[in-house]
Order: structure tokens, then sequence, then C-alpha cells
């Protein structure tokens, strides 16, 4: 769904078009660096929520979105934090659903803790072999429908930029088209379980209903990892 834009894959292509005007894209995949990062680091996370521990950050699922309004005069720009991760690949996307959903549904009704070791088995059957994961896409929750949403309705092209935690502060800049994906996708029932796995968690703020998921297809990624700046002195 797209109210006034309709976006269309052709191979390595993506076409977006709005009335009369049609922009094409290529598509580009994520590098290996990111997504190594997004696994450790997602990897880390369960390791720590499993020793008790309560995080009080996610930063690598936590990117700002900046999305754009023409129309806006000044501050055509608006940006909010959203959880954005990696996604599976499209031919494993339904394997994943149904072996995810079985997990759920063992667990259903018994206390968060006690079920957390078998919603990190279910949320690693994605993250353990990384051909799983789809290089050239992300995914998120569309839970509001405020500003982002409707400037996406709009205009689909959209940065994430995501920002590590310390020590190494690894930042990436990833220009998407955002497209939104209705409750009868695929895509969006797949992110709905992997929502559901840790929908309970302290870290998340709940919400258990959300009406549309966005898939952000990778158009270009700029690495802005802190580097050290050599300088050259001047002679005087
Ligand atoms: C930590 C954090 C995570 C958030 N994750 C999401 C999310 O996954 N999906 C969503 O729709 N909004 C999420 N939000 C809310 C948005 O950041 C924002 O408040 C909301 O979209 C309204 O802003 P907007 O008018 O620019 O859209 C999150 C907010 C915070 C603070």
């Amino acid at each position: 769904m797209q109210k006034y834009i309709h976006i269309r894959r052709i191979g390595k292509k993506l076409q977006v078009k709005e009335k009369n005007n049609l922009k094409e894209f290529k598509l580009e995949n994520l590098p290996g660096d990111f997504i190594d990062w997004q696994i450790s680091e997602r990897k880390k996370m369960f390791g720590f929520i499993e020793s008790g521990k309560k995080p009080s950050f996610f930063s690598p699922h936590l990117p700002s979105l900046i999305t754009w309004n023409p129309k806006e005069k000044d501050f055509p720009m608006n940006l909010a934090c959203k959880g954005v991760g990696l996604v599976a690949e499209e031919q494993k996307l339904e394997y994943l659903i149904e072996e995810i959903n079985k997990i759920l549904e063992e667990v259903k009704g018994l206390p968060f803790k006690e079920t957390l070791g078998r919603r990190i088995d279910a949320a690693l059957l994605l993250y353990r072999e990384r051909s799983n994961i789809d290089a050239g896409a992300l995914g998120g929750i569309e839970i509001f429908e405020t500003t982002s949403f409707k400037n996406i309705i709009k205009n689909p092209q959209v940065s994430l930029f995501y920002i590590g935690s310390l020590p190494g502060y690894r930042s990436f800049q990833i220009n998407c088209i955002a497209e939104i994906q209705q409750s009868e996708s695929i895509f969006y029932k797949f992110m709905k379980s992997m929502r559901e796995l840790f929908e309970e968690a302290s870290f998340h703020f709940q919400q258990p209903k959300y009406p549309f998921a966005i898939k952000y297809h990778v158009i270009e990624v700029l690495d802005k990892t802190l580097k050290l700046r050599h300088w050259k002195m001047d002679k005087q």
C-alpha cells in the first residue's frame, strides 16, 4: 500500500511512480560490515537480557528516521526514533514465520522470564544463518501514523541514521525507499512475529497492535563511523 505512490521492483531497480512522475532507483545491498555489526549487537543484547540485566537503550536497533515534506518551507525534514532492524530473505519469510509462531504458541500464557530462552532461540533462527538475511532491506513497524508516516505516504525517499555505542560509535546513514506494508502482507506478518517475541520485555514500549510495517529498500549506505583525523601541522 502506498496511497499516492506506487512502488515496483524490477530486478535490481525500484520504480517509484507518483501520478505522472516516475523515478528509478538502483537497489543496493547493506555492507557485510553493517550486517555483522547488527547481528553481533543483537546477540550481545540477548546475552545481556538473559543474564537478568535491564538495558537502558539499544541504539543499534533505534536509528533516527528522517523524512521529508517539501511543503514545509523552512524545515521540510522530520526526525523520529524508530525501531528498525534486519529482515529475512523473501524466500525464507514463510518458513521463519511458521517456526517463530510455533514457539510463540508454545510460550503463550507462560511468564515472560521463564520463556526468555525459547524466545531468544526463535529470534536466533533469523540471526544464526547469515544467508537468512535480506541484504537489500530493513524493517520496522509503524505505530502512530503521525508526521513520519504522512511524509512517507507522499515521499518515500527517507534516511535512517544509526549510531552504535562506544567504543566504536559505528554510524551509518542509509538512504532508502520506504514501502508501507499492510497486515495481509507476508513482510508485515514476519515483522509481527519477530516483535511478539519480545513485546513484553521491559525494554519495549508496550504496543501489541500496530497498523503497518515499513519495508526500507536500501538505495545507498554511507559509513559515518568516526575515524582518526591526521593533522599536518603548518610549518611557520
Ligand atoms: C525508543 C523509541 C522507539 C520508538 N520506536 C518506534 C517504532 O518502532 N515505531 C513507531 O511508529 N514509532 C516509534 N517511536 C515513536 C517515534 O519516535 C515518534 O515519537 C512518533 O513517530 C511521532 O513522531 P512523528 O510525528 O515524527 O512521526 C519510538 C520512540 C522512541 C523514543
